[in-house]
């Protein structure tokens, strides 16, 4: 019996080595030709790279409309990334994603305030030591960053430590963070500054500028300069810095967004749009979102205001990048500078009868703008292959020249036009977005009815965005277990869970010439596998599932040689309980250690 495993151990050896070669000869590769490229051109300059990271900022509520400037500096001269995700639905998480490159379920930072999220959990996890500022310094670069950088990042604890990785920096600290007329500052190791009667947004603006008057006193090296305003999230006053979830009402006073005085006429007439998932007659969605009411004309007219207040914050923004612009034009530094725009989540109101907020799986939370213009970037294109936030960090440092981490669980964003067109051949790049959430959802508007409160708890989801030739798809499962599909070729405002026991009779029986329940076992599947991937699993999740490389998308897996494997054999996504954060032993089977790979339909060590 030993012998046997030991003769089935050493033959499957080869077998799994060849798969980890294979992704280390990739990385490799990215790895030598950056530093290739960059060899070769040595007299280049490594490029300048600035990112404006919005808070809160829509994509489907056609915020982009109303900022001309951004349009004319960024859109028009740049490329607009079309199918562009973010992987958990809120500001703190998503941020630390997007700077670490890695998902949720790798920081283990999955909420704002600790003790599972935060600046707090940011530093526990060590991650203070190990986030894209800190590489960049590495590669030769001097760092800035002005606004908002995580949540929970206070007053009274900004310097134990202070933020890793910037040469310079003046973060907005909370209590204050989204008090748009009474902002806090705080920069490099001096106590913060209050700017009572101030706009955040203009305060921010002279700091960004600040900050690149500084970056170009040093031009031996490149520089980064991240610029995060608030804008256009809400405004809160918080009365105090800790405090049980429960109180927060007392706690926390949400407003909406409120603009400089100087925009504050603008766009009297404009409404939230009125899509067909806008407050509709029935309910939509799954769990608590199916529960609720249809907004009273009252709740409508106060969104809509609400609305407004955000374009109008917006407009500040729009500003400052036209300052920006018009100094990056006037140092003569756009021919070796990259400009990166986007926002940390998107937001909606009223789809779905949801109040103002974010943190769902719908389009309107998840998918968002994301704006590129630099040298070699192609102006005014708009590119189609699926982008994430985990995806920024491996980009940014391709663009530096500098190595790509074997644990980023994203792959660089191709930039120029040749780059996007090989990235849309069929298996060249990731055609999936892993979605997830802990916790809870908040109400950020006024509380209409006593049965919808400011939190709503149990707000637990592991989700699956795919759009791939000929699909296009939202598969999510519940900490309750309930289960969401939305086909959004048929039905892009999401209206039609097809999981929902309400709707089974308008589920189709065929989905992509197949029975219905064969593409929900291959989603189901890939979700296992992505709900707790690491690294290149991450982005290449189907050669978990059939290492021999077979596979590359939905399309190919649903052969029917797979049908027992998908449908019989694999474990299915559930959860045992609700959790507020990342309690594995609450999330089910995982994939580690209860999935099967496709070998003859058996894992390797049941050959036996
Ligand atoms: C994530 O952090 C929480 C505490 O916030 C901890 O209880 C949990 O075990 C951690 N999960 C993992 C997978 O490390
Ligand atoms: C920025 O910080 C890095 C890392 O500490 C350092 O090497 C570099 O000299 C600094 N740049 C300036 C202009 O001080
Ligand atoms: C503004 O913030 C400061 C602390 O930074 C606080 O002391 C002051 O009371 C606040 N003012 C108002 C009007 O809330
Ligand atoms: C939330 O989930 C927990 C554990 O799964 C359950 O006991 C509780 O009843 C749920 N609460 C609500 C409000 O659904």
């Amino acid at each position: 019996m030993r012998l046997t495993v030991f003769a089935l151990a050493a033959t499957s050896l080869p077998l799994s080595l060849g798969l980890s070669q294979n992704a280390d000869q990739k990385l490799l590769g990215a790895e030598q030709s950056s530093f290739k490229e960059h060899g070769e051109k040595e007299a280049r300059r490594q490029p300048n790279i600035i990112f404006i990271l919005t808070d809160d900022q829509d994509f489907h509520l056609e915020s982009l409309k109303y900022t001309p400037l951004i349009e004319k500096h960024i859109t028009n001269q740049g490329t607009f990334f079309k199918r562009h995700y973010c992987t958990t639905a809120i500001c703190c998480p998503s941020r630390v994603s997007l700077w670490t490159g890695k998902q949720a379920h790798n920081t283990n930072v999955t909420d704002v305030n600790p003790p599972h999220g935060g600046y707090p959990k940011f530093v526990k996890q060590g991650l203070n030591e190990k986030y894209l500022p800190v590489w960049l310094q590495e590669a030769g670069y001097n760092t800035y960053y002005t606004g908002k950088l995580f949540n929970a990042h206070t007053v009274l604890n900004y310097h134990s430590p202070y933020a890793a990785g910037w040469n310079g920096s003046d973060f907005l600290l909370d209590p204050y963070t989204y008090n748009y007329l009474n902002s806090s500052y705080q920069r490099n190791r001096d106590p913060p500054v209050s700017y009572q009667g101030q706009h955040t947004v203009d305060v921010l603006a002279n700091k960004a500028y600040g900050f690149l008057d500084e970056a170009l006193q040093h031009q031996d090296r490149p520089f980064f300069l991240g610029i995060a305003p608030v804008a256009p999230h809400s405004n809160v006053e918080a009365f105090a810095l800790d405090g049980d979830v429960g109180d927060i009402e007392k706690l926390v006073h949400f407003t909406p967004p409120i603009p400089a005085k100087r925009h504050a006429h603008l766009f009297p007439d404009v409404v939230v749009p009125r899509t067909p998932h806008f407050n509709p007659d029935s309910p939509s969605g799954a769990n608590w979102v199916r529960k609720l009411h249809q907004q009273s004309s009252d709740n409508v007219a106060f969104n809509d205001h609400f609305y407004r207040q955000r374009l109008r914050a917006l407009q500040s923004v729009d500003e400052l990048v036209d300052g920006l612009f018009a100094r990056l034009e006037g140092k003569n530094l756009l021919d070796n500078t990259y400009v990166f725009y986007t926002t940390d989540n998107g937001y909606h109101i009223g789809q779905h009868r949801l109040q103002p907020g974010k943190e769902c799986g719908f389009e309107e939370d998840i998918h968002i703008p994301l704006i590129v213009r630099g040298p070699g970037v192609e102006k005014g294109k708009v590119a189609d292959i699926v982008t994430t936030h985990v995806d920024l960090a491996p980009t940014i440092l391709e663009l530096a020249g500098a190595p790509i981490r074997a644990d980023f669980d994203g792959e660089a964003i191709p930039l120029t036009g040749k780059g996007i067109e090989k990235a849309e051949v069929k298996g060249e790049r990731h055609e999936h977005v892993t979605v997830e959430f802990w916790g809870f959802a908040a109400t950020e508007g006024k509380l209409w009815r006593k049965d919808e409160g400011r939190l709503i708890l149990n707000n637990t989801y592991k989700a699956l965005r795919i759009v791939g030739d000929g699909y296009n798809f939202y598969y999510s499962v519940w900490c309750n277990n309930e289960h969401e599909l939305y086909d959004l070729k048929a039905d892009p405002y999401q209206l039609v869970n097809l999981l929902h026991p309400d709707e089974a009779a308008k589920a189709p029986s065929t989905i992509l010439g197949v029975p219905f329940a064969k593409v929900i076992s291959r989603l189901d599947s890939l979700l296992f596998v992505l709900k707790s991937c690491k690294g290149q699993t991450c982005v290449r999740p189907w050669q978990a599932l059939h290492p021999a490389g077979n596979v590359l998308n939905l399309h190919d897996a649903l052969t029917s040689r797979f049908d027992y494997f998908y449908e019989t054999q694999q474990k299915k996504v559930s959860f045992n309980k609700c959790e507020l954060g990342y309690i594995v032993e609450s999330e089910g089977p995982q994939f580690e250690t209860d999935g099967l790979v496709y070998r003859h339909g058996l894992r390797w060590d049941e050959w036996v």
